[in-house]
């Protein structure tokens, strides 16, 4: 009996560890529906398709030609190590980080609003 319980435990929490280590975690909010989007945070979808769609996938994390940004701001950190919050995040695209080109000159302060408002639904 006793054997069989500490195998047990130990099972148990080698599956944790290794769900931990693989990102798996606790299961994330599922993000807004397209078909939910308020008006401003559909303008936003709009400015995502037009100037990231090509390299972030929204609903995915899966990356494509960068991170993909499902769940952006229900994680504590973005992928460089950075906390998920407004100013880190509009920093990077407005600024450019790495292979991605800066978007401060191609956006105007309504499509930057509207692009955060919507990025929150992920
Ligand atoms: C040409 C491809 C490209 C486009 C277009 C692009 N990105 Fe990126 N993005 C990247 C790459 C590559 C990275 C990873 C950069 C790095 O850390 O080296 C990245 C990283 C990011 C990050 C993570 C920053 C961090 O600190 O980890 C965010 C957030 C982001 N992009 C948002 C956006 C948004 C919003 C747009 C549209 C306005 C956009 N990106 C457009 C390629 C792109």
């Amino acid at each position: 009996m006793r054997p069989f319980l500490l195998a047990t435990a130990i099972g148990i929490s080698l599956t944790c560890a290794l769900t931990t280590l693989a990102g798996c975690g606790p299961p994330m909010p599922p993000s807004k529906p397209i078909s939910e989007l308020t008006p401003q945070e559909a303008r936003g979808y709009q400015v995502f398709q037009q100037s990231c769609a090509r390299c972030h996938h929204a609903y995915s994390e899966h990356g494509l030609r960068g991170p993909g940004l499902q769940h952006l701001f229900k994680h504590k950190y973005l992928p460089s190590g950075a906390p998920a919050n407004d100013d880190r995040v509009s920093e990077a695209f407005l600024h450019g980080r790495g292979m991605m080109p800066a978007f401060g000159n191609k956006l105007d302060d309504q499509q930057v609003q509207d692009l955060m408002v919507y990025l929150h639904t992920l």
